[in-house]
């Protein structure tokens, strides 16, 4: 019964439970992702960091745990964290949680520790904490935690996450030696929410983009960095429109080719009971490209190595009419698909079904509203069970000359949607369907709209 939820060529544990990505980084040839990690149970707890590496970004190999709490220094948790490279040696600064305080502004330390055998094994700083709530001078900074390190010249900067009279803040500062840390200032950077986990800072030239997590929908500033530290931020968005229903605590990396790279957690939160029993729970979102555009909006697009998943295609001819639709060729809970669209034409909302059973009761609708620029991800028809969540994953596209381009993931259990590269949603349905599923495509994209269509049935990795 479970088994059939278990995604196919994402990455995710043998078993047990996952959640965010932590300390992802290229070295020495390999793309490592470590991530929270329980392995005593499906349910959070316990956390350790998890760890796997790959070459292209496709096919990951499963290492052993990299990171355990040291009950003999009373730390319970590792939480969420990074990963750096001075040229010598490889660290790791994360949130250490020693007891069960970690909201208040005493409960969480922040620590590091080196690897010298290719990041398998880390050994925690005889010095930690290295960064106290004392930093802070009385500010009462609360739920401290996920520090993210970057270089900056010769110095180099943290952000942390938290909150400051209850609004989600984010703390910044700097170090010359990745030991000794001076506080530098804080940004109170979402007055709607009250929490700010798992902030990340990618610079592209003299841009900054933070990313944050308000523990719920994954959102960005984009701006300037002042003489004296400050973030000035001069736009925002939103990284992914599915918050816990599909994306979560996102980390990056910068590649050898100086790609950022963007992860993140895609929670198993809307599977409701389904997740008792199955044995894991959370799964990794695949890889993202993303860069800062010139009107200060991130572009995000899965990684080009993901066509090496590529199987059977079917293309714009082999779609079948069949009543006010046309059915793609594609049968399989794993498809990848590029469907371009003129909105010109198009006034009615269209869209694409994904893990369609042959009858149609059961299937996800991915719905474009061309005239609001909307788009949805409705799961109202997704499962034929009343257990999981239904609620739609809704936002907003941007049109490019009219155009929408739409690009979409789909591992049984996952959906993602890149529209036109600056909108991204994803998602979790959990259809009871087990064979495999179909592909349709409805309304004006059955008709005129439609301009370009492909599909590929993917190889599973697993
Ligand atoms: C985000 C988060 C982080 C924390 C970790 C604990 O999902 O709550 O803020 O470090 O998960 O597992």
């Amino acid at each position: 019964m479970q088994q059939h939820y278990r995604p196919t060529y994402h990455f995710m544990p043998e078993r047990n439970w996952m959640n965010d990505p932590n300390g992802t980084i290229f070295y020495e040839g390999h793309y490592h992702l470590f991530y929270q990690y329980n392995p005593y149970g499906d349910q959070w707890g316990t956390i350790h960091w998890g760890h796997a590496r790959s070459a292209d970004l496709v096919h990951w190999e499963h290492l052993p745990i990299a990171l355990y709490p040291s009950n003999e220094l009373g730390e319970v948790h590792c939480f969420s964290g990074c990963a750096v490279y001075d040229g010598a040696e490889p660290r790791i600064f994360y949130t250490s949680i020693g007891d069960g305080e970690r909201n208040a502004a005493t409960g969480a330390e922040q620590w590091t520790a080196t690897s010298a055998d290719g990041l398998l094994t880390w050994t925690k700083h005889p010095d930690n904490p290295v960064l106290t709530s004392d930093l802070h001078g009385g500010l009462d900074i609360r739920e401290w935690r996920d520090p993210f390190v970057w270089r900056q010249g010769q110095e180099w900067l943290m952000v942390t996450g938290g909150a400051y009279e209850g609004k989600g803040c984010v703390t910044i500062y700097k170090s010359a030696d990745l030991l000794r840390w001076t506080f530098l200032n804080f940004l109170h950077i979402d007055p709607e929410v009250a929490l700010c986990e798992c902030p990340l800072v990618y610079r592209q030239d003299d841009r900054y983009a933070l990313i944050y997590s308000p523990g719920g929908i994954v959102k960005y500033l984009t701006g300037t960095m002042s003489a004296d530290y400050r973030l000035v931020p001069d736009a925002q968005g939103i990284v992914d429109h599915a918050g816990w229903d599909g994306y979560y605590a996102p980390n990056l990396l910068i590649d050898d080719r100086n790609r950022c790279i963007l992860f993140g957690w895609m929670p198993d939160a809307a599977r409701g009971e389904f997740q008792d029993a199955a044995g894991w729970s959370g799964v990794q979102a695949l890889p993202r490209e993303m860069a800062i555009t010139a009107s200060g909006k991130l572009a995000m697009r899965p990684v080009p190595e993901l066509r090496e998943l590529r199987g059977r295609h079917s293309g714009q001819d082999e779609l079948v009419r069949e009543g006010g639709q046309r059915i793609a060729g594609a049968q399989s809970k794993a498809v990848e698909l590029i469907a371009e669209f003129d909105l010109a034409g198009a006034a009615a909302p269209f869209g694409i079904g994904v893990l369609r059973s042959e009858d149609g009761r059961e299937q996800t609708r991915i719905v474009v509203d061309p005239a609001a620029g909307g788009i949805t991800i409705d799961r109202s028809e997704s499962s034929l069970s009343p257990l999981p969540h239904k609620t739609p994953i809704a936002g907003g596209f941007e049109a490019e000359n009219g155009r929408l381009k739409l690009h979409i993931f789909v591992d049984r259990t996952t959906v993602e949607v890149f529209a036109n590269e600056t909108a991204c949603l994803s998602a979790r349905v959990y259809p009871m369907l087990e064979q495999d599923a179909g592909v349709s495509l409805f309304g004006e994209a059955g008709r005129g709209a439609l301009i370009g269509f492909d599909s590929w049935e993917l190889n599973g990795v697993q």
